[in-house]
């Protein structure tokens, strides 16, 4: 038996305090500890919380430590990014362990690595390991799950649309995307698997080849789209769950993520503003003096949105897939609050408190795959709209 239930890990920072909140804010009495870096923070969150948790000290440089945390719970959530810099540690300590693991990555590197080094020992120990518990990817990951069971078997070409989404970056997110942009420029090796559409799903290929970076018209969603920041993650988190559930999706499961900019030619001028900007965004991004002007301008390390724009924001994402008989389903996945705080600590609490609670085989797994149904009705009970029914 261990100490707790859940770690928290993170806790002092951004949204690793938002994660803190929502659990202190829940009636059901798990054993919980908040872990990081720094004693007198750690304890002073726990008191502004107004709870008795333990806390743990441990620094993502060291092993023993994160070993011994790991030890000491079933599960363990972290918020302790970039996790290209500072994350493997944790994933190694859980997947040797057996503990579960829940984090916010949505870099895609770090997520290969943890694949190519821990699957198999996480597989071994009993640990499910999942990534992008966030906004990205449990929106994308548990919308085309439903889809399928909607549809009972596989499913065609499929879309993910933002319908609307609003709300704010933090400086951690804003730390993670500038560094994995880096690791890429430094290494064409690097930048290769970043642009593979097949990334999380080593040695695998499907109908894919890369991701909407301009403008096009859905017939399925009668809709003009543009890009969608997050696609570049969450379709890969998807094609692994499509892959971790015996490709249940279908072998020839094509998928895609856009922002529907609604029909006419109003639509047709919003999508193309929206690829114009995040086309010149990227490109001056990636120009380094650009990048460090930019970064100075953007919140640092342990700020983000405030607590009104944090209520206020939410998002509704919505999916059509076309089966091969011409039958089309859709699904849809509401969530309240700032997709990328509010409603993504929510997302990785609950996920915790799954990975805790259920149990299954052990890997480097997704959301859909490792979670399925047992994590839609915990965020159905925890306010989400999740959803999915036939359209013809
Ligand atoms: N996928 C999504 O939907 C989503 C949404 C939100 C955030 N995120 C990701 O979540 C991560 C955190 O974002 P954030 O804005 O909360 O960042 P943040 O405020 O900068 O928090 C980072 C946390 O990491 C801790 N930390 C830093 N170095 C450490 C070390 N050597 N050992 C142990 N702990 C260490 C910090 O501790 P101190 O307080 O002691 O400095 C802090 O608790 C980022 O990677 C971000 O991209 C993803």
């Amino acid at each position: 038996m261990t100490d707790f239930d859940l770690v928290v890990y993170g806790a002092t920072g951004f949204t690793g305090r938002l994660v803190a909140e929502y659990l202190a804010g829940l009636d059901d009495p798990y054993r919980i500890a908040l872990a990081g870096r720094s004693q007198w923070k750690l304890e002073s969150v726990r008191d502004d919380l107004g709870v008795d948790w333990p806390v743990i000290v441990a620094d993502a440089a060291d092993p023993k430590a994160l070993t011994k945390l790991a030890k000491s719970t079933t599960a363990v959530v972290t918020t302790v990014g970039p996790y290209w810099k500072y994350g493997l540690p944790l994933v190694e300590a859980c997947a040797k362990a057996g503990t579960h693991y829940a984090d916010l990555a949505g870099e895609v590197l770090f997520m290969r690595e943890s694949i190519e080094r821990y699957d198999a020992v996480a597989k071994k120990s009993g640990a499910r390991i999942v990534h992008a518990s966030g906004f990205d990817s449990i929106p994308s990951d548990l919308g085309v799950y439903l889809l399928h069971e909607a549809a009972e078997g596989p499913l065609g070409e499929t879309v993910m649309a933002v319908r609307w989404a609003s709300g704010g970056f933090s400086g951690g997110t804003i730390a993670s995307g500038i560094g994995q942009m880096e690791a890429a420029k430094a290494d064409p090796a690097l930048r290769r698997v970043m642009e593979d559409p097949y990334a999380l799903t080593p040695g695998e290929s499907g109908p894919d080849e890369g991701d909407q970076l301009w403008v096009h018209y859905e017939p399925v969603l009668d809709s003009w789209t543009g890009p969608f920041v997050m696609a570049g993650i969450n379709t890969r988190v998807v094609r692994r769950s499509n892959m971790l559930l015996g490709y249940e999706y279908g072998r020839d499961f094509a998928y895609k993520e856009v922002v529907a900019t609604g029909p006419g030619l109003g639509g047709r001028a919003r999508a193309t503003a929206l690829a114009t900007a995040s086309t010149g965004g990227m490109a001056a991004l990636s120009v380094g003096p650009i990048r460090r002007v930019a970064s100075r301008f953007l919140p640092e390390p342990g700020e983000g949105p405030g607590q009104e724009s944090r209520e206020k924001g939410g998002f509704r994402i919505e999916f059509r897939s076309t089966l091969p008989d011409g039958r089309v389903y859709g699904a849809e996945v509401i969530g309240k609050g700032d997709p990328g705080y509010a409603a993504t600590s929510r997302m990785l609490s609950e996920a915790g408190l799954c990975l805790a609670t259920t149990e299954g085989p052990g890997g480097v797994l997704t959301p859909a795959s490792a979670m399925g149904d047992a994590l839609v009705d915990r965020l159905r009970a925890a306010g989400m709209t999740l959803r999915a029914w036939q359209v013809r």
